[in-house]
């Protein structure tokens, strides 16, 4: 993919407030600070398009990107942040839910998970919704810098068994050194039928 515009189009809860579904549209979902918007930054080559932030729940509403006028991507607030509002966390579900099964130009939910970690209730019920709204999903493990190699497929097979998901479904990748960014590239451009 060769990314010539990256523009932030708009932020939005509430479906009135979408940009039109107009173009197809990959969205990017995970534990709040698992690194969605970091992804982004990497695949589209602008370090600053996307605020990242190491604390965590940053990113509490949908924030839709265009990419070369041809493609949108949706950078999905995060779950599980401890510390964010009682208040936040309710609105939660339903606005995923929402945007989930009904927007028509979506074509398919990068999912990412810690490489480090063991994917959680959250996650599960996530994938359990994709699966629900029939939304192909192009699961992702990141962070995958932060293990060194040798301990890597030991990690791996704990998120292959919380998930159900065989070990090609996952793609390996890490914003630092940007190994996967190739192939999730050719999976979401797949997704879009571009
Ligand atoms: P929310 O917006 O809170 O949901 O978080 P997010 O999923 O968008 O995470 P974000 O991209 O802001 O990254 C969170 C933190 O993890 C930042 O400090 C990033 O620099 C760091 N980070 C993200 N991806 C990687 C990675 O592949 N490797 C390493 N070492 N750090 C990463
Ligand atoms: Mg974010």
């Amino acid at each position: 993919m060769i990314v010539r515009s990256a523009e932030f189009v708009k932020s939005a809860t509430r479906p009135d407030n979408y940009p039109p579904a107009e173009m197809p549209e990959v969205a990017f979902a995970g534990r709040s600070n698992v690194g969605k918007s970091s992804l982004i930054n990497v695949l589209v080559n602008r370090r600053g398009l996307v605020r990242t932030s190491s604390t965590p729940g940053r990113t509490q509403l949908l924030n839709f990107f265009d990419i070369n006028g041809t493609f949108s991507l949706v950078d999905l607030p995060g779950y599980g942040f401890a510390k964010v509002p009682l208040a936040v966390k309710k609105q939660w579900g339903p606005m995923i839910r929402t945007y989930l099964g009904g927007r028509p130009s979506l074509k398919a939910v990068v999912h990412l998970v810690d490489l480090r970690r063991v994917p959680n209730e959250e996650d599960l019920q996530l994938l359990d919704w994709l699966e629900e709204y029939e939304i192909p999903t192009i699961p992702v493990i990141t962070k995958a810098d932060k293990v060194p190699r040798s301990r890597r497929e030991r990690q791996i097979k704990g998120i292959l068994e919380a998930t159900g998901l065989p070990r090609d479904a996952f793609t390996l990748f890490s914003a630092i050194t940007r190994e996967g960014r190739d192939e999730i590239w050719q999976r979401i451009e797949a997704a879009l039928g571009l």
